[in-house]
């Protein structure tokens, strides 16, 4: 059977990586969040004092930093960081790394060259735009913000880290505005993309809808 890349786009805690987790279960795939590499650059930057303002710095640790996966967990050196990549500190910094050309290069030949066997499903900000141009489906996630950040506080309790709503939103909002507004590779919806809201939908709903679309395309030709 046809095996096709899938790219699921949008803003910060759309669900876009349980969904995808659950897509590429279901299917066989592997499942990338690109997100959790950029915590994790980020989570190293921290750990080594760095002000991830200053890109000479920045660009001098980043051959220190190996980014694995081990399942679905993340590897920072060989160590799985998990948990220490949903810390507010790296909330706080991880979208300004993530807009140093530098680190966005390294990330994305890694991805690349990780879907080049295809059968995987990545979500991130630039995974059909800049990743996989070619991916056969394209997703682009929404939701209100409200709710966005409600299904945030969940998550991060489960996690064992208690925040409030207003420091979540706040949060939230800032990382959409640079990441939106970053001169490389900003998040943006790609023309070709299909728009979800899941304001008013359940994760259930979400996997199921997506899980058409990827089944249409596979049989596709
Ligand atoms: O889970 P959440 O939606 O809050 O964010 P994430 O997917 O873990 O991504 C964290 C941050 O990494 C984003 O706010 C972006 O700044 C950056 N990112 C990116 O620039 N490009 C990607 N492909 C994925 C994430």
């Amino acid at each position: 059977m046809k095996r096709i890349v899938i790219a699921i786009d949008g803003y910060s805690a759309c669900g876009k990586s349980s969904t995808a987790k659950q897509v590429a279960a279901k299917l066989g795939y592997t499942f990338i969040d690109s997100g959790a590499m950029y915590r994790a650059v980020t989570l190293h930057l921290l750990n080594q004092h760095v002000n991830v303002e200053d890109l000479v710095k920045v660009e001098e640790h980043l051959n220190e930093i190996e980014i694995g996966f081990e399942g679905s967990s993340i590897l920072l050196n060989g160590n799985n960081v998990d948990t220490e990549i949903r810390t507010r500190a790296v909330n706080e910094n991880v979208s300004a790394v993530s807009a140093i050309s530098a680190v966005r290069r390294k990330m994305v030949h890694q991805q690349q060259l990780i879907g080049r066997g295809k059968g995987i499903v990545m979500d991130g900000r630039d995974i059909g735009t800049v990743v996989f141009p070619d991916a056969e489906l394209k997703i682009f996630m929404t939701a209100s913000i409200e709710v966005r950040a409600e299904r945030r506080q969940k998550e991060l309790l489960e996690k064992g880290i208690d925040e409030s709503i207003e420091s979540i939103m706040g949060n939230l909002l800032e990382r959409d505005r640079i990441d939106s507004n970053r001169a490389d590779s900003p998040l943006i919806k790609a023309e070709d993309a299909i728009e979800i809201d899941t304001t008013n939908i359940t994760l259930e709903q979400q996997i199921d809808q997506i899980l058409d679309l990827a089944k249409e395309k596979i049989n596709e030709n």
